[in-house]
Formats: structure tokens, sequence, C-alpha cells
């Protein structure tokens, strides 16, 4: 069983890939910077605001919520290849700014936050009550959090998803949209939108089949080995009836992507 740190250096380097980077794009999530300006949208981010992206990857949504809404934005991501990427990319006039952390423990000053975006990272947090609370930490009175997630319904995980892939695909602790909702209900939270967007899974599905279909035909013209890929452990090969499965989960409601704004309550 490896440790809790072990888990999260990991997972870390398993986003911070370039095989993830083949496969998802620069943003690490369904809708890509799109959905992230939506988000903004909803949270009503103001130019000035100070917001904090929890999992920032590298470094994308942070910028573009910089240039889009004209806030100072801090990225804390638990890769420090991912933070070295995201501080070496930044424009010289960027609005955001990155550092190494644990969204469980992060190291913000509290109350001084405007808002604070999480995309889908909550669902790979060890202890989301935590990571939710260390947010509510960080943010004043009446700080908005915006969070969009994968969503599952419990125990319709097929066994082909689970472990690595289930985690990488963000799926093996995701929670129900209720549970989300709970999450920041019992956090301190008071949630005042939630959205579907489930519709970008499937558009994701269609770009990551046509990608592994190329990368398929040019690991074959050019002899590749067939287990390129460790840390996928080999399931390239089962790509099209892995997406054929998150298809039909997504089609039968069992799988979809949220996303939450929420206001932090008055302490008393
Ligand atoms: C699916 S990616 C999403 C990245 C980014 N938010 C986006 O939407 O493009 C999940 C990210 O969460 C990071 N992560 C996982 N656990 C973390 C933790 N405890 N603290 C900080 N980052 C974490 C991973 O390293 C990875 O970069």
């Amino acid at each position: 069983m490896p440790s809790e740190a072990e888990a999260k250096a990991c997972c870390a380097d398993l986003y911070q890939s370039d095989l993830a980077k083949l496969v998802m794009g620069d943003t690490l999530h369904p809708g890509g910077l799109g959905l992230t300006n939506k988000l903004g949208r909803l949270m009503g981010l103001k130019p000035g605001e100070l917001v904090a992206d929890l999992a920032s990857a590298r470094g994308e949504s942070a910028q573009a919520l910089g240039r889009v809404f004209r806030c100072s934005v801090v990225g804390v991501e638990f890769g420090a290849e991912a933070v070295l990427h995201a501080s070496n990319s930044a424009p010289l006039n960027s609005r955001a700014r990155f550092i190494r952390g644990d969204a469980e423990c992060l190291p913000l000053r509290s109350g001084v936050f405007d808002a604070a975006v999480c995309e889908c990272s909550m669902s790979l947090f060890i202890n989301k009550a935590q990571a939710t609370a260390e947010t509510a930490r960080l943010l004043r009175s009446g700080g908005r959090f915006g969070l969009s997630d994968v969503t599952i319904e419990p125990d319709s995980l097929p066994p082909e998803l689970e472990g690595e892939l289930g985690q990488v695909l963000c799926l093996t602790n995701a929670l129900t949209s209720d549970g989300y909702i709970r999450l920041m209900e019992e956090g301190g939270f008071t949630v005042t939108e939630q959205v579907d967007a489930s519709a970008e899974i499937i558009k994701i599905l269609d770009e990551v089949e046509s990608k592994l279909a190329a990368f398929s035909a040019f690991r074959q013209m050019s002899g590749a080995a067939t287990d390129a890929s460790p840390a996928l452990g080999g399931q390239l090969e089962r790509s099209p009836e892995l997406v054929a499965k998150v298809r039909e989960m997504v089609g039968a409601g069992k799988l979809g992507y949220w996303l939450f704004v929420a206001e932090k309550r008055p302490e008393r």
C-alpha cells in the first residue's frame, strides 16, 4: 500500500506526463478553457480579485482566468514539474503565478482570497473534506468556490475501468453530484449554482478516440514496442472498448461532469 504522499506524487506524475498531454491536451478536464471561462462567469469573477486555482497542473486555466477576467490568480499544484512548466511558460504580463503545494494543506494565507476554483481535481483528493475546509479557510466571508468535476453513481465503475486507468480518468474516487453538494455544504459553503456539463465528456471521448487511433497507427507504422505506455499498463490496445464503455456510462446517466458554484457562509 503506498503512503498518501506516494499516492499524490504518483498521481501528479501521471498528469504531468507527455502521455497525459497527448491524450488530454493542455487542459486536463472536459470542456477545456471554454468550460473554465463558463465557471468563471458563473462565479462572477471581477477584475482585481484574488483567486486560487487548486491543482493548477500546467497552469492553462489560471492563465486563462487572469486573461479573461483580469483577476490575479495563484495556482497551487502538487506536481513539481507541472509547477515549473506553468511558471516558465507564463508570459511577462501574466496575472497568474504558481506554487507547489498540497490542496489538503494549502500554503496560502487565510481569509484573503475572493474566490477559488478547483477543476477536475476534487475527485482525486484523498481527503476531500480537508481540501474543502482548506478552501473555506483561505476565502474571505462571501468568497466564491467554483468546483467542476466528474460525477459517478455508486458501484457503477466496471472492472475494466478500475485501478490506474480509473484514477487517471478521475473516476475511482469521484462523487455523485449530491455528494459534491453535501461536501461543500458541510464544509461551510452554500451552493448557489449547479450546471450539468456531461456533454463535454462525449466531446472529449471523440477527441481521445481519434488521437488514440492516430497514435496506434503511428506505432504500427514505426514498429514501436506494443507497451509504450507503462503508466496505463498496456491499456492502449483495449482503448476502443474502454472508450465505448465510458460513452455507455455517460449515456446511462451513470457518469457525468458538473459545475458547482458555492459561497462561503459567514463564520459564527
Ligand atoms: C485531472 S488534473 C486537472 C488539472 C487542472 N485543474 C485542469 O483542470 O486542467 C488533476 C491535477 O490535480 C493534481 N493533484 C492531485 N492531488 C493533488 C493535491 N493533493 N494537491 C495539489 N494538486 C493535486 C494533479 O497533480 C493534477 O495536476
